[in-house]
């Protein structure tokens, strides 16, 4: 009797270890499928564009991580780009008001992926 007690257990640390594991794993691609979303409605219009009327093209942002600095010379981390999303820099226009935090933060997750 003892011992079936004991298999239930371990039957159900094995079920939330492997919960725990895949958890996080499908949240990160939910972020990044939306901030994927989010890009194209707000930001590859400029982005992914070329031959814009604009006085300074916008930079590509493969790679925006692993980069030294941002094209402006900015620290090249998330809250730097958070904040550049927020308030603009530039002619690209500030944010604040249309995108909520989870919207910034699942954007910086697609920007991550961005290769
Ligand atoms: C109207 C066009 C436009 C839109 C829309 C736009 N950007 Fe930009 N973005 C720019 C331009 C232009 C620059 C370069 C600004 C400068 O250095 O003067 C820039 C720069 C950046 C940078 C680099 C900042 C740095 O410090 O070098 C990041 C990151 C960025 N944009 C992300 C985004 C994201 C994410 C979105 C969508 C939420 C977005 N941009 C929407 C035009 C745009």
């Amino acid at each position: 009797m003892r011992r079936v007690h004991l298999c239930f257990l371990w039957w159900w640390l094995a079920l939330i270890a492997a919960l725990l594991d895949i958890w996080p794993a499908c949240s990160d691609q939910h972020a990044s499928q939306r901030g994927h979303e989010l890009f194209q409605q707000n930001c590859a219009m400029c982005h992914e564009a070329s031959n814009l009327d604009l006085k300074k093209q916008p930079p590509k942002l493969e790679g925006l991580f692993q980069r030294k600095a941002l094209p402006s010379g900015a620290p090249a981390t998330d809250a730097q780009v958070r904040k550049t999303i927020i308030n603009g820099i530039g002619t690209m226009p500030s944010f604040q008001g249309r995108l909520s935090d989870e919207d910034v933060n699942n954007l910086v997750e697609y920007l991550h992926q961005l290769n």
